[in-house]
C-alpha cells in the first residue's frame, strides 16, 4: 500500500475520535428562566472560568438578540459569537446560544438544526410558559434528544410531584427523574442521584460564585436530622414516581422520546455539576447526519457542514459577515477551498474565529459537532451545505411561520439601492421574511416574523448598516400557514377578510386575522393546504 492513504486512514480516525468527544447542544428557555445563569456556571464547573461574576442587577433589561451580550457585558469577556466551546473530563462541549424571548424563536429553530441534544430550562415556579412550548414542539418533532432542568429550586415553587405532573402534561413526553429534591422549594438541601441513590447535600457559597461544596451520603445518620427527614420525603415521592412513572431508558431518550429530568438551583450551583455530568455521559456525540436524500453521511467523509446562521456587521470595525457553520464531517481546516452545494461556486473560508474568552482568536482545526463562525463574503444562505468532494446538500432547515407583518417602505428615494440591499441582507439572514403580495404588483414589500421586536431589530439594522430610513405600518394579520398556488386561490376568493404574500422562493403564505378566522377557513376547505413551518417536507 501506498502511504497515502494511510495516511488518510489515520485522519479518518481522528476524525471519529473527536467526534465521538463531541457534546452539542443548547438550552432552551423562557427570559428569566436562568439561562445566562446556567450558561455561566456550566463553564465554572468545566473548569472554564474561574469563579463566576456576582449576578448584578438587571431589571428593564431590553430583550436582546443575544443573552451572552449580557453574559458578556457582566464578565468583561467578548462572548459575541453563537457557541461557547469548552473542553471537560476529555470531552469537547459545543454550547449555541439561543435568545429567549419569543419574537428571536426562529433564530432558536435555526440553532436547533445545529445540536444533537437540547436543555429544557424550566423555572421552579413558572413552569413551562405557553411562548416556548412551540420551541419544544419543534425540537420534538425533529425527535432531538431533550433533558429538562428545573431551576431556581431554592426559592418556593411547585412541589417535585406537581412539577413533574406539569411537565408531563405540557411538553407530552414521559419523563425520567435522574436527580430529585431534596427539601422543599426555598429549604433546598440537594438531590438524589438516583442512578445510585446517594444524596448529594451542599452547601451554598457567598453569591454562588464557586463550586458548592458537596458531601455524598448513601446513608441515613450521616447528615443532622433535618437532612435524614428531608431525604425521607423524597424518599417517599420517588416510591410514587416509580409507581407512576418511567424509569430511565438510555435508547428512547436518544430517539427523543423520554425525557431525563433534573432539579437544581443555577444560582446557588446546586446539581449544576450533576447536569455537566449528564451531558457529559448521556447526550450523544456527533453522528452521522443524513443529507437530503436519507443517507446519513459518515463523519469521517470529507468536509461537509451547514450553515444555520449568517450574520452581518458583528464587529463594526470589521464590516463583514460571518456565517456559523455546523461541521457533520471531515476535518475542517483554516483557509480551506469549499464548494457551496446551492451555487456551484467555491469558496475559502478564509477566517475561522472562536470569540469565547478572546477576541477573534482563530482557530486552526475543528471536527464534527464543532460549529464554528467564518467570515464570508459573496452569496451564503442559511440553510446551505459547504463541502468538499462529491456534491452534498443536507436538509432544508424549516423556519417557523411568522404571526405578525409590516409593509415596510423607504423614505428616502435617494437610497432606494441601499433599502433593497439591505432587505435582500435581512432575507439572506433568513432572520425575517421578506414578502410581497400574491394577488397584485403592489411593490411594497411586507415583512413576516414571529413577534414586533424583530421588525424593530430589521429597522434599526437597515438605518445603521445601510443608511435606509423606512417607515412601517402594522398589518392586521395574527395568524398564517404556508400554503400552495392552488390553496391561494381559494385564500383569496374567501369573504374572511384574508390575504396571501409570497416569499422570493415561491412560497405562499395565507394570512387571517386571528387564529378563529384560520380555524374557520380550514373547516370550510378541508383539502386546502395549511402548514405551521415553512419548508418543513
Ligand atoms: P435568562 O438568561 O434566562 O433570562 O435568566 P438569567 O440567568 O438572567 O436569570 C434571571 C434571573 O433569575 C436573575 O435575577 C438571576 O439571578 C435569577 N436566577 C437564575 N438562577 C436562579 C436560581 O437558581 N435561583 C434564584 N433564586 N434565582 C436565579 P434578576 O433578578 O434578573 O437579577 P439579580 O437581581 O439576581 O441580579
Amino acid at each position: 500500500m501506498s502511504a497515502l492513504p494511510v495516511i488518510a486512514t489515520a485522519d479518518a480516525r481522528r476524525v471519529v475520535e473527536e467526534a465521538k468527544r463531541r457534546r452539542t447542544f443548547a438550552i432552551i428557555s423562557h427570559p428569566d428562566a436562568g439561562k445566562t445563569t446556567l450558561t455561566e456556571k456550566l463553564l465554572l464547573y468545566a473548569g472554564a472560568v474561574g469563579e463566576a461574576g456576582s449576578v448584578t442587577a438587571r431589571k428593564g433589561r431590553k430583550a436582546a438578540t443575544s443573552d451572552w451580550m449580557e453574559l458578556e457585558r457582566r464578565r468583561g469577556i467578548s462572548v459575541t459569537s453563537t457557541v461557547l466551546r469548552f473542553e471537560h473530563d476529555g470531552v469537547v462541549f459545543n454550547l449555541l446560544d439561543t435568545p429567549g424571548h419569543k419574537d428571536f424563536s426562529e433564530d432558536t429553530l435555526r440553532v436547533l438544526a445545529a445540536v444533537d441534544c437540547a436543555v429544557i430550562l424550566v423555572d421552579a415556579a413558572r413552569g413551562v410558559e405557553p411562548q416556548t412550548e412551540q420551541l419544544f414542539r419543534v425540537a420534538r418533532a425533529r425527535g432531538i434528544p431533550l433533558l429538562a432542568f428545573v431551576n431556581k429550586y431554592d426559592r418556593p415553587g411547585l412541589e417535585p410531584l406537581e412539577m413533574l405532573d406539569h411537565l408531563t402534561d405540557t411538553l407530552e413526553l414521559p419523563l425520567a427523574p435522574l436527580t430529585w429534591p431534596v427539601g422543599i422549594p426555598g429549604a433546598f438541601r440537594g438531590v438524589i442521584d438516583r442512578r445510585d441513590d446517594t444524596f448529594h447535600r451542599f452547601e451554598r457559597t457567598t453569591g454562588g460564585a464557586g463550586i458548592a461544596p458537596e458531601r455524598i451520603m448513601n446513608a441515613r445518620g450521616q447528615g443532622d436530622a433535618e437532612d435524614d427527614a428531608a431525604w425521607a420525603v423524597a424518599e417517599e415521592e420517588l416510591e410514587l414516581v416509580d409507581e407512576v412513572g418511567s424509569a430511565f431508558d438510555l435508547d428512547a431518550f436518544l430517539r427523543g422520546e423520554q425525557i431525563p429530568l433534573l432539579f437544581g438551583s443555577a444560582a446557588w450551583n446546586f446539581g449544576v455539576g450533576l447536569l455537566l455530568g449528564v451531558i457529559r455521559d448521556l447526550a450523544p456525540p456527533a453522528l452521522p447526519r443524513p443529507a437530503d436524500d436519507g443517507t446519513p453521511r459518515p463523519v469521517d467523509d470529507p468536509f461537509a457542514a451547514l450553515v444555520f446562521k449568517v450574520q452581518a456587521n458583528m464587529d463594526p470595525r470589521h464590516r463583514d459577515r460571518v456565517a456559523f457553520i455546523r461541521i457533520n464531517s471531515g476535518r475542517f481546516e483554516r483557509g480551506m477551498r469549499v464548494t457551496n452545494a446551492r451555487t456551484g461556486r467555491t469558496l475559502a473560508l478564509s477566517f475561522a474565529h472562536e470569540v469565547f474568552g478572546q477576541d477573534r482568536s482563530s482557530l486552526d482545526e475543528a471536527f464534527p459537532g464543532d460549529v464554528v463562525g467564518v467570515v464570508i463574503g459573496g452569496d451564503v444562505r442559511v440553510g446551505d451545505t459547504l463541502f468538499i468532494g462529491s456534491t452534498v446538500h443536507f436538509p432544508p432547515i424549516p423556519t417557523l411561520t411568522p404571526e405578525s407583518f409590516v409593509t415596510i417602505s423607504n423614505r428616502d428615494v435617494g437610497r432606494h439601492k441601499q433599502f433593497h440591499r439591505g432587505l435582500e441582507q435581512l432575507d439572506q439572514e433568513g432572520v425575517i421574511h421578506v414578502l410581497r403580495r400574491a394577488h397584485n404588483q403592489d411593490p411594497v414589500p411586507v415583512l413576516g416574523g414571529v413577534g414586533p421586536m424583530q421588525f424593530e431589530v430589521a429597522v434599526e439594522r437597515l438605518k445603521t448598516e445601510f443608511g435606509a430610513d423606512v417607515h412601517t405600518q402594522m398589518l392586521p394579520w395574527a395568524a398564517a400557514r404556508r400554503t400552495d398556488a392552488e390553496g391561494a386561490i381559494k385564500v383569496l376568493a374567501d369573504p374572511g377578510a384574508t390575504d396571501v404574500f409570497v416569499r422570493g422562493d415561491g412560497t405562499h403564505l395565507a394570512v387571517f386575522p386571528n387564529r378563529f378566522v384560520l380555524e374557520r377557513f380550514a373547516q370550510r376547505n378541508p383539502n386546502v393546504q395549511l402548514d405551521r413551518l415553512i419548508g418543513a417536507d
